[in-house]
């Protein structure tokens, strides 16, 4: 995958529209996890250098199309400041018509929320345009968004010479090996909730994964298609069939797909539920499974760290109350024990490792993608990237 790449553009005295990832997760008015904004410093660094002045601008949360103060950008403008060590200026509309006025190489603009307008997700090709209006070059360095086709992913490529920022060059050199010849073992630990989300990524990894460990409430649904009692567990009854399907189809192809041999269970969420750890069959009706158990626990952690290559997208448990999250954390901690080249991505994951400690130094890489990590190591070419390939 041949990228056009920040060192292929003149940047010299031009006016850059940078799309970013600025979707962080925020609670209570406080950024509880920063590093999509740090991702993007390395690039911004670069653009300044080189003596251009600078807009970013972003998407954050999912506001309909309709502008709203709980998903205004300006609320993490200073934090910005903070961690890119410059001046930022907000702006409060996109596509304002002073923006070229408001460039200027003593300061960076961040522009307000992109999904303000109904026509950023509907790929719209006049607002395209106006963004692109006031600037000479595109630089998307939004990983975390290149599975959307949208206006400011997509659609201004058609205005501006596009390039890839230093963070997709990044992510796409980190994980571009995996979809053809990764050093062996090959193992896949897969976690979440919904098998929905996961499917593709499962589905690409039969056949030339040697691991597909499964965890999270996911594994619900491969322990009912195995016919199992799971309780009252988060399970999705209309995915059984699939799962049954997936499980057939790694068989045929020789990868070993493993779920839970032992799981936690409680009969409520909370962070001083009592728990027991059982195989399958003993799971009673009034019983939720909350965690991957013990002996699940410590044979993925061997075949983790046996492992050449471990990718890594999902929690094994609801790893945010305490009793429920061994699963999670000695999966972490296998990944970074382990001597081959591990990969790691996905919110719920990056903010296990972060709440419990473990370092991210200790991974080959974390992606800053959630759902385009997924869809890229599915082996689709990303609507996003796509524009950027020389
Ligand atoms: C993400 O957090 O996965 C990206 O920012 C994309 O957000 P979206 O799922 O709302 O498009």
């Amino acid at each position: 995958m041949n990228l056009k790449t920040l060192d292929q553009a003149d940047l010299s005295g031009k006016k850059i529209l940078l799309r970013a990832d600025l979707n962080v997760p925020i609670k209570n008015g406080q950024i509880t996890d920063t590093t999509r904004i740090e991702g993007i410093k390395a690039t911004v660094d670069f653009i300044l250098k080189a003596g251009a002045s600078l807009a970013i601008c972003s998407h954050l949360g999912r506001p309909d199309g309709q502008p709203n103060p709980e998903f205004s950008l300006e609320q993490i403008a200073g934090t910005l400041a903070k961690i890119l060590e410059t001046k930022v200026v907000f702006v409060n509309d996109c596509i304002t018509p002073n923006i070229s006025e408001l460039l200027s190489t003593d300061h960076i603009l961040l522009l307000e929320n992109t999904r303000f307008h109904t026509e950023e997700e509907a790929n719209d090709a006049e607002f395209s345009a106006k963004l692109a209006t006031p600037f000479d070059i595109f630089v998307n360095d939004a990983f975390g968004t290149t599975h959307r086709a949208h206006a400011t992913t997509e659609g201004i490529t058609h205005h501006l010479p596009s390039y890839a920022g230093l963070l997709i060059q990044k992510e796409v050199e980190a994980m571009s090996p995996l979809l053809s010849d990764c050093p062996k073992p090959l193992t896949v630990l897969i976690g979440g909730a919904k098998i929905d989300t996961k499917i593709g990524i499962i589905k690409n990894f039969i056949g030339k994964a040697d691991n597909i460990l499964i965890g999270g409430a996911l594994a619900n649904t491969f322990l009912l298609a195995k016919g199992y009692n799971v309780g009252k567990s988060l399970v999705e009854e209309d995915k059984v069939e699939l799962a049954q399907e997936i499980m057939m189809e790694a068989d045929n192809q020789g990868t070993s797909l493993l779920v839970p041999a032992d799981v936690i269970l409680a009969d409520q969420i909370s962070a001083d539920a009592e728990t027991v750890n059982l195989p399958p069959e003993d799971i009673t009706s009034n019983m939720l499974i909350l965690d991957i158990g013990a002996n699940t626990t410590s044979d993925y952690a061997t075949i983790i760290k046996a492992s050449h290559t471990v990718i890594a997208n999902g929690p094994m448990g609801l790893y945010e109350h305490a009793p429920f999250s061994n699963g999670t954390i000695s999966t972490l901690q296998a990944m970074a024990d382990c001597q081959g080249t591990t990969i790691i991505g996905g919110g719920d994951s990056i903010d296990a490792m972060n709440k419990y400690g473990i370092n991210e130094k200790e991974f080959n890489h974390v992606s800053t993608g959630g759902g385009a990590m997924i869809e890229f190591l599915e082996g689709k070419v990303l609507p996003g990237i796509k524009p950027l390939l020389s």
